[in-house]
């Protein structure tokens, strides 16, 4: 299902039966598209939110701006997390929702770490695939209760281990509920991450 008037270009898989909605947020150079197979698979039945980042670098769609690869415009990072907050809260109204659990993959995990510190709340929790640090200097967060899965690559060459680890010490910091898995894989998603998610979310949600 396709809505106007909401920020995003997205696409919306109302639940078979009720349920907690993921909010999907793909990699750069992905699409609203590419997420939702992986969402069905994570919570079949469940309500599916996907936007497009509406960044285009080099025509391949993001969710904000970056200097180089790892290395983010920290004040585009902020906007765009405003605006992603935003964005949920519209979408809650016009579709009914309860809070999402934020399922990203790369600049998708990116800027949902990033919403979680600026819009504590905003998310039931989150999935955060090959995530990296979104803030040198996270805001101030009061993230008490809200569970959140890290899974990052041993071998991954765009996160560096310290980085993702730095991550999981800033939520944990806030006071998030943080799980923070490092598998044997690269920067793509393997079906360690699907097994680990599915479970995860599983738990979460019973
Ligand atoms: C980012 O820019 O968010 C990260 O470098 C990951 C990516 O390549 O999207």
């Amino acid at each position: 299902m396709l809505a106007s008037g909401l920020s995003y270009v997205h696409r919306f898989v109302p639940a078979r039966g009720s349920g907690t909605p993921l909010l999907l947020l793909h990699g750069t150079g992905g699409n609203e598209n590419d997420l939702l197979p992986l969402g069905e698979m994570l919570a079949p039945g469940a309500p599916l939110l996907s936007p497009r980042g509406d960044v285009l670098e080099h025509g391949m769609p993001r969710f904000f701006r970056r200097h180089a690869e790892g290395v983010f415009d920290e004040a585009d990072v902020a906007r765009a997390a405003e605006k992603l907050a935003d964005f949920v809260e519209a979408a809650r109204v016009g579709y009914g929702l309860e809070a999402p659990v934020a399922v990203g993959f790369s600049n998708g995990a990116n800027i949902a770490a990033a919403t979680l510190f600026a819009r504590p709340g905003v998310f039931r929790g989150a999935v955060l695939l090959r995530a990296m640090q979104p803030f040198a200097t996270p805001p101030e967060a009061a993230l008490a209760g809200t569970p959140v899965l890290i899974v990052s690559g041993a071998a991954d060459p765009i996160v560096p281990a310290a980085n993702a680890a730095g991550l999981a010490a800033a939520l944990t910091a806030a006071g998030a509920e943080v799980r923070h898995e490092v598998i044997p894989a690269s920067h793509g998603l393997t079906e360690r991450d699907v097994t680990l998610a599915k479970d995860w979310l599983a738990t979460l949600l019973s």
